[in-house]
């Protein structure tokens, strides 16, 4: 059975019926902080906290748990750079309670949600595993610590772990049910389509000055369902009993913010009013992914590449669900 910790949020839940149509037993865990009730209706839910030792056990002693997949935690840069004290008891707290738990139950297997964050201003582009870990931010920083902790109780323990480190996650899951719901929206594609769609007056472009072409930066997005097809493979890897490691999760191809905003006026068919606004501190001009690791050692070959699929995607959801989960 796979315990999946964050399954009612936007990636877990998507992962959770992934899961579920391969015929794998899932468990999830959640405490609803961010995540949504109607996004787990199918699978077997405990509601509790990661931070809790006693429901971590619990779970742990009733559910023959062979791997766990960890997604929760929270997200937002911006936010930690203010509140990073919210971040560390999150993040690195909750990992802590759960590697606890796994080793005092015997649970040696964890696959975990980490980020480009890690890296901070690349050096190189696109960027290999073996770049140095150097976030800009709180956020990132929690998730370089939380890798760290997977390594050295990986030694100690013989816990193995695979660690998929996200670029911008994107999209919907291409059957419609499930979609990316975060309250407050801080992601890029929702925001450019809530703009597009009237439920906000416009999207905001945080500086037009980089060095890029079109002077906005430039990130790499990868489908959610791609996402969930990469945990799927590196179960499978840790299932054959491989080492611990680490894999980018990205399409290895950048898009600039404006190039977003350009593909979603052509998906909608109609144009987005954009609002240019300063840099955001923390902000790494480019982030794109080298995932040769990944399609060389899981077979991974991402189904979805295409922007403007991507877009879609988020898009019929929305206009399925104009008020997320609640409609
Ligand atoms: N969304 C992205 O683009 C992206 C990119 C890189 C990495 N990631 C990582 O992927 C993971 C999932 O991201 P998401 O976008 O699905 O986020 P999300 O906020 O939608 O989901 C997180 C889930 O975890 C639950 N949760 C949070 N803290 C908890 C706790 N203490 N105990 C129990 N449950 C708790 C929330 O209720 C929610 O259901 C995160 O770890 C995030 O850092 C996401």
């Amino acid at each position: 059975m796979i315990l999946v910790i964050g399954g009612a949020g936007y990636i877990g839940s998507h992962m959770v019926k992934y899961l579920l149509q391969r015929g794998e037993s899932v468990v999830v865990l959640d405490n609803f902080s961010t995540g949504h009730r109607a996004a787990v209706r199918d699978a077997t839910v405990v509601e509790g906290d990661l931070r809790d030792m006693e429901t971590l056990q619990r779970v742990f002693t009733q559910y023959p748990i062979e791997c766990v997949m960890h997604f929760a935690a929270f997200i937002f840069a911006g936010e930690s750079m203010r509140h990073p004290a919210k971040y560390y008891d999150n993040n690195v707290l909750g990992c802590l309670r759960l590697l606890e738990a796994m080793r005092i139950s015997g649970v040696s297997q964890i696959i975990f949600s980490s980020t480009a964050a890690v890296y901070g201003e690349p050096q190189q582009i696109p960027i290999p595993e073996t770049h140095p870990l150097q976030p800009t931010n709180a956020y990132g920083e929690t998730k370089r610590v939380m890798e760290g902790m997977l390594h050295w109780y990986g030694q100690a323990y013989g816990i193995r772990s695979i660690a998929l480190r996200y670029f911008n996650a994107a999209g919907a899951d291409p059957e419609g049910e499930l979609g990316e719901d975060h309250r407050p929206e801080e992601h890029l594609i929702p925001l450019v389509l809530f703009a597009g769609m009237g439920k906000r007056p416009n999207v905001s472009v945080f500086g037009t000055d980089y060095d890029t072409p079109d002077g906005t930066c430039i990130r790499d997005y990868i489908h959610v369902w791609d996402l969930c097809e990469a945990h799927y493979l590196a179960l499978q890897r840790l299932r054959s009993g491989a080492p611990s490691t680490v894999y980018n999760l990205g399409n290895g191809q950048g898009y600039s913010v404006l190039e977003v905003i350009r593909t979603a006026e052509q998906v909608i068919g109609k144009p987005i009013p954009v609002v240019y606004a300063e840099r955001r501190a923390g902000d790494p001009v480019r982030l794109v992914a080298s995932a040769e690791k990944a399609q060389r050692e899981l077979g991974w070959k991402p189904q979805y590449p295409d922007l403007a699929t991507m877009i879609e995607h988020a898009y019929r959801w929305f206009l399925k669900h104009p008020e997320g989960y609640d409609s």
